[in-house]
């Protein structure tokens, strides 16, 4: 595992963005796990400069989502297939026919949630995936108490994270109860992970993803087991870790 740690939220939002774009222009092809919240927004970002100023092509590209809300069709505004196609999607040349984002409206979740799983191995597995990590220690919507090597299916969300993403909802509107996420397991198959956390309130859940024991009560533990993961931080988030660690991924060897 790789720490990397910068100052701020843009020095290290541009720095996560520089190894995915690596990644992409050694396989142009590449299939791109994909997250959704505040903290990736800033890689977006700037993967989408890198598409219109320096032309970086998204045209071969695979995505697949983590995780969407059951309930939502991909036109609410609160689904994560609307904030993909805000924040990224619009911007870049994928092609649609490659995107894949858990359908919150499927008619039977768990054919659905077989078959995202069969497609993502027949498009070779994910490459690169980005995360986030909930204030909780959950990835995707894998929430303290799911199993280390869970697949694709429907989850309950907690209050702590329902209570975090009431947010984004408008005041009488319902957060939804469940959501269809990719497993651990799922993720922990990915090539690469690139998991991104920034600001103090997330402090104490990277302390325990990266320093702490292996528990599932931390999902976000799993990632020490990965033999390649990145995470990447700013000051405030790494606040409570005690190792030492990087200010860039470039150059370094994998420990
Ligand atoms: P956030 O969410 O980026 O909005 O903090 C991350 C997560 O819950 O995984």
């Amino acid at each position: 595992m790789l720490v990397i740690v910068n100052d701020t939220y843009d020095p290290m939002s541009k720095e996560a963005a520089k190894l995915v774009a690596d990644r992409l222009r050694k396989k142009p092809n590449l299939v791109l796990g994909l997250a959704t919240g505040s903290t990736p927004l800033g890689l977006y970002k700037e993967l989408i400069r890198f598409h219109k100023e320096e032309g970086l092509d998204f045209s071969k590209v695979t995505t697949f989502n983590l995780d969407e809300y059951v309930g939502l069709p991909p036109s609410h505004n609160q689904s994560y297939h609307y904030f993909m196609n805000e924040h990224l999607f619009k911007h870049i040349n994928l092609d649609p026919r490659h995107i894949h984002v858990p359908q919150g409206m499927a008619k039977d979740v768990d054919v659905f949630c077989s078959w995202y799983e069969q497609r993502i191995a027949e498009c070779g597995g994910i490459d690169l995936q980005v995360l986030g990590i909930g204030a909780n220690g959950h990835i995707a919507f894998n929430e303290p108490g799911s199993s280390l090597g869970s697949r694709t299916r429907i989850k309950t969300l907690t209050g702590t994270t329902r209570g975090d993403n009431s947010r984004f909802f408008k005041p009488n509107e319902d957060v939804p109860r469940y959501a269809i996420t990719m497993g651990v397991g799922t993720i922990m198959d990915s090539k690469e992970l690139l998991l991104l956390a920034s600001k103090t309130g997330k402090a104490e859940a990277v302390k325990a993803a990266v320093e702490g024991p292996i528990t599932a009560m931390c999902p976000a533990s799993i990632i020490q087991m990965h033999r390649s993961a990145f995470v990447f931080l700013d000051k405030e988030a790494a606040s409570e870790l005690t190792g030492m660690y990087n200010d860039t991924w470039e150059s370094k060897v994998f420990a």
